[in-house]
C-alpha cells in the first residue's frame, strides 16, 4: 500500500476554504486508499509564532477542524510534529547535505527578503524540516496546494542527496496538486491566505460567512462577478453555475446570497460534528497518533543513524 502524507501549520485557530479545498478535501478523498498521515506542523509555526498559549490553542482547533471535515483518526495517523522529535534530527542531517545557495532559492525565504522583512534561521532551513516530515514515512504522495510544490521538490532533492551519499534510503515523493483548486482565490481575487486578510473561514458562524462573502470584491462593470464565481466554482459544477449566473445576470447581491447558501449547506453538517469534539478527544487523538507516527519514524531513523555512522 502506498503512503499519503500532508500537513498544515497551526498559525491560525481555524482553517479557511483555501486549506480545505486545496489540501484537506483532496486528502479526505484519498486517504482510504493509502496508509495515511496527517500532521499539524507546530515546529514549523515556531518560525513566526511567539505565543505558547496561542500555539496550543491553534493546534487543538486545527485538529478539531480536520476531524470534523472527515479525517478519521481510526484510519489516519493524525499527529503533531513536535511529538516526533526525529523530524528535527533528520532535518539536521539534510541541512548538512544541501548548500546555502540552494536554500536561498526557496520562495518563502526569497519573498520575505524581497519585502525587506527579517528572516530567522528556522525559516531559512525550513524546507529541510518539511523534507524530513515527508521522507521519514517513505511517503509516495503529498496532496497540497500549488504554493507547496517547491517544498516537495526540495524533499526530492534532499532524498537524492542522502541516497547519493549513503546509499538508497529514501523514496522520491510526488506532490498531488488538484488542478481546479491549486490556488483557491480569496475575497480580493488573490490567493486565499491569512496573511492577505482575504479568507473565508471553513467553520465560521453563519454571520462570519455572510460578512466574508459580502466583502468579496466585485467589478461593477462586469455582468458576472469574477471573484464570486471563482469561489462558487469550488462548490458547484460549471453547468449548474451557468444557470444560476444567467438567471441573476448583474445581480451581485443575489449571487453572493446563493454562494452563502451553498457554503452553509456544505459546512453545517461538519460544524455540527465539530461541536461534539472536546479538547480531551483531541488530546487523546494526538497522543495515539503521536505514538504511532513516532514508532514509524524511529524505525527509519535507526537505519539512517546506522548509515551516517552515529549508531553502533
Ligand atoms: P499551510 O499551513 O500554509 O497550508 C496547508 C495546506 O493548504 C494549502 N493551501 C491552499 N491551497 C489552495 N489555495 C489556497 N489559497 C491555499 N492556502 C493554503 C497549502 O498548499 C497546504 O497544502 N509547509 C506547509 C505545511 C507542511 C506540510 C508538511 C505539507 C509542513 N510539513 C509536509 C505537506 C507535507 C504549509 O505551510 O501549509
Amino acid at each position: 500500500m502506498q503512503t499519503l502524507f500532508t500537513g498544515t501549520k497551526p498559525t491560525a485557530d481555524r482553517l479557511h476554504l483555501g486549506n480545505y479545498f486545496g489540501a484537506l478535501k483532496p486528502f479526505v478523498d484519498l486517504f482510504p486508499k493509502y496508509e495515511s498521515f496527517m500532521m499539524v506542523a507546530d515546529y514549523h509555526a515556531l518560525t513566526t509564532m511567539r505565543s505558547g498559549e496561542a500555539l496550543c490553542h491553534n493546534t487543538l482547533e486545527v485538529v478539531r477542524d480536520y476531524v470534523a471535515a472527515g479525517v478519521d483518526p481510526g484510519k489516519v495517523v493524525l499527529f503533531k510534529q513536535s511529538d516526533v522529535p526525529e523530524h528535527t534530527e533528520m532535518a539536521w542531517m539534510f541541512e548538512c547535505l544541501v548548500s546555502v545557495p540552494f536554500l536561498m532559492l526557496a520562495h518563502a525565504y526569497k519573498d520575505k527578503v524581497a519585502k525587506g522583512e527579517e528572516t530567522n534561521a528556522g525559516l531559512f532551513n525550513y524546507p529541510m524540516l518539511m523534507a524530513a516530515d515527508i521522507l521519514l514515512y517513505d511517503t509516495d504522495v503529498v496532496p497540497v496546494g500549488e504554493d507547496q510544490r517547491q517544498h516537495v521538490e526540495y524533499a526530492r532533492e534532499a532524498a537524492s542527496k542522502f541516497n547519493n551519499a549513503y546509499g538508497e534510503t529514501f523514496k522520491q515523493p510526488q506532490e498531488r496538486i488538484m488542478k481546479d483548486v491549486a490556488v483557491v482565490p480569496g475575497t480580493d481575487g488573490r490567493k486565499m491566505s491569512k496573511s492577505y486578510g482575504n479568507t473565508i473561514p471553513l467553520f465560521g458562524s453563519k454571520d462570519e460567512i455572510v460578512k466574508a462573502v459580502m466583502s468579496i470584491v466585485t467589478d461593477s462593470n462586469a455582468e458576472s462577478p469574477t471573484n464570486v464565481y471563482a469561489i462558487h466554482a469550488l462548490l458547484r459544477s460549471r453547468e449548474e453555475l451557468a444557470d444560476i449566473y444567467k438567471a441573476n445576470k448583474g445581480k451581485y447581491k443575489a449571487l453572493k446570497e446563493s454562494l452563502i447558501e451553498d457554503i452553509e449547506a456544505m459546512v453545517a453538517p461538519m460544524r455540527q460534528v465539530r461541536e461534539y469534539i472536546s479538547d480531551d478527544d483531541v488530546k487523546r487523538i494526538l497522543k495515539d497518533g503521536g505514538e504511532r507516527a513516532r514508532a514509524r519514524a524511529v524505525r527509519k531513523m535507526n537505519d539512517v543513524r546506522t548509515k551516517v555512522g552515529i549508531a553502533f
